[in-house]
């Protein structure tokens, strides 16, 4: 009688596991295959594929993410070398670097010399072209371009970071020719600090770990561009793995000229427009500089159109052509954000730290407290 019970409670609990075992299937195969985000994703994937006339390969989870944020399609790209004023050298060198190699591999597949450069990097002050010279060449190379985000690997959970990174590379390496790009890389590649968070130490072992097997790899077409305003932050060994350096200075008064002439390709603008005569105006500025400050002169007849229709002068229904005078208008009061910051900045350094800057500085000081505390906690144990 006991024993009947006991396979009767034996056949009840196997029940339940079996339910239990089959619901769990039908949930996770469910929001493995329902995911909005995976399908997205999955069509991403064909779309990238078909674009560079690549067969359909196997891709694991990671790698799916990585063509779902990262892989860009260069046809959703508006940058062309062309749209980018001045930077000739660069330009040409790039062109030979990058491009050539790509296009034209049977050219450089002789010999041990010639061959597509691993590693190249692009450093300058901000605004000025840097990030558009890596869309010109995700335009025009042909190749694959993986724009790798890196608020994107630090926001995944802890242990997924390296797979992230290692998905990057596995991927540039199934599907090559192809780009992997790393802007602002000093936030991925600096120099080591005392207070780093462990997650940020690991990604940067893994990145540098993963690019050395590739760059020792002759055959394989992948290489890695990055772009920084901030190059002496950069970590020796990200150095050492860019062996070309390019830079993407201040332009000076002719390139200038040319970077006012491409912002101002598609605007109307007065016949005899003197470019050299206002990029002589603008000593000192960027091309992002210098596109704000064609924004501002932009609106200059739009606002002269619409005072003149508030004082029922009868007008033309569209904005003048924009005149030089415009430009001479706006300069004599604006002011670049980063000379504005500055100044404001030194204003600020003047007075007593206001508050919000104590608040700032206690929390970090007790950020760095708590890191040491741990540290402590965990070498001890
Ligand atoms: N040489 C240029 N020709 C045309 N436009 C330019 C040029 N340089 C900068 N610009 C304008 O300034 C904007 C910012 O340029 P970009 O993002 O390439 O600067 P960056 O060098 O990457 O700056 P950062 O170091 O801050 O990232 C561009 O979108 C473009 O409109
Ligand atoms: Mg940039």
């Amino acid at each position: 009688m006991e024993s009947s019970r006991v396979v009767y409670l034996g056949q009840k609990l196997f029940l339940y596991a079996v339910g239990f075992a089959v619901a769990w299937l039908v949930v996770s195969a469910g929001m493995h295959y329902l995911d909005p985000d995976r399908i997205k994703a999955a069509e991403r994937k064909k779309e990238i594929f078909k674009r560079f006339g690549r067969p359909l390969v196997e891709t694991d989870a990671y790698e799916v993410d990585v063509i779902a944020q990262d892989v860009v399609n260069p046809d959703d790209i508006g940058v062309t070398f062309d749209s980018i004023g001045g930077l000739e050298i660069v330009k040409q060198s790039l062109k030979e670097l990058v491009i050539l190699p790509l296009r034209r591999p049977s050219l450089f597949a002789r010999g041990k010399l010639l061959g597509l450069q691993k590693g190249i990097l692009l450093y300058g002050p901000p605004g000025t072209g840097k990030t558009m010279l890596a869309k010109a060449i995700a335009k025009e190379a042909g190749a694959v371009f993986i724009n790798v985000r890196i608020a994107n690997l630090m926001s995944k959970w802890l242990g997924d970071n390296e797979k992230l990174v290692s998905a990057v590379f596995s991927l540039a390496h199934k599907l090559q020719p192809s780009i992997i790009f790393l802007d602002e890389v000093d936030s991925l590649l600096s120099h080591r600090r005392n207070f780093e968070h462990e997650a940020s130490t690991s990604i940067k072992t893994e990145f540098l770990a993963q690019w050395d097997g590739f760059s020792t790899d002759q055959s394989a077409r992948v290489m890695v561009l990055a772009a920084t305003n901030r190059p002496w932050d950069l970590d020796e060994a990200a150095l050492r793995r860019l062996p070309r350096a390019f830079e993407v200075g201040m332009p000076d008064m002719m390139q200038r000229a040319s970077i006012l002439r491409v912002i101002l390709k598609d605007e109307k603008v007065d016949s005899g427009f003197d470019y050299e005569k206002l990029a002589s105006m603008c000593e000192g500025y960027s091309g992002s500089d210098l596109l704000e400050l064609c924004k501002s002169a932009a609106f200059l007849p739009v606002k002269e159109l619409l005072a003149k229709e508030k004082s029922g002068q009868i007008t033309c229904k569209l904005p003048r052509a924009l005149q030089l005078a415009d430009f001479e208008n706006i300069l004599a009061t604006f002011t670049r954000t980063k000379v504005a910051t500055t100044e404001y900045k030194a204003k600020r350094l003047d007075g007593e730290p206001e508050a919000d800057d104590q608040i700032e500085f206690n929390i970090s000081d007790f950020l760095k407290m708590l890191s040491i505390f741990s540290n402590n906690a965990h070498q001890n144990v």
